[in-house]
């Protein structure tokens, strides 16, 4: 890898996830941007000011066992998916701008959206709307798709 490459990589990454590798689980990672929340029913809210100016922000949400990955995009709109890996359910990692899964090597946009396999389905997503100073995520009623 270049320095463009690498200076690309990082361009992506909140503030808070620069301390963490790209290798790293989550799980062992402290430096990946949580977000406080408020939940509603099946709505979670994200003050605007708390996500910050960084590009993604991971929102712990009830009745998923995995963060949503929450993403700001050039245009300014948000989007939200679960980081359970649609192969077979490990934690996916973000990587500058795309999310990776350590288990198998599967690699996702940071919509969801399948990049390389072996995953054949894109993350589950939710609907993201504004709503004043606040993100609001829709979770589905029946908690997290199997
Ligand atoms: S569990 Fe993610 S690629 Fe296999």
């Amino acid at each position: 890898m270049n320095r463009r490459e690498f200076l690309s990589r990082i361009e992506g990454l909140s503030a808070g996830a620069l301390a963490c590798g790209a290798g790293l689980s989550l799980n062992g990672c402290i430096g990946f941007h949580y977000v406080t929340t408020t939940v509603s029913g099946n709505r979670v809210l994200i003050n605007k000011a708390e996500f910050g100016t960084g590009r993604f922000a991971l929102v712990e949400a009830p009745g998923f066992p995995l963060p949503l990955y929450l993403y700001r995009g050039d245009g300014g709109g948000y989007s939200a998916v679960s980081t359970r890996c649609t192969h077979r359910g490990c934690q996916v990692e973000p990587a500058a701008e795309h999310l990776i899964c350590p288990c198998h090597g599967s690699e996702y946009t940071n919509t969801g959206r399948v990049l390389k396999g072996p995953a054949q389905r894109p993350l589950q997503q939710f609907p993201v709307e504004i709503e004043g100073e606040h993100i609001v995520i829709e979770l589905p009623v029946g908690g997290e798709m199997e």
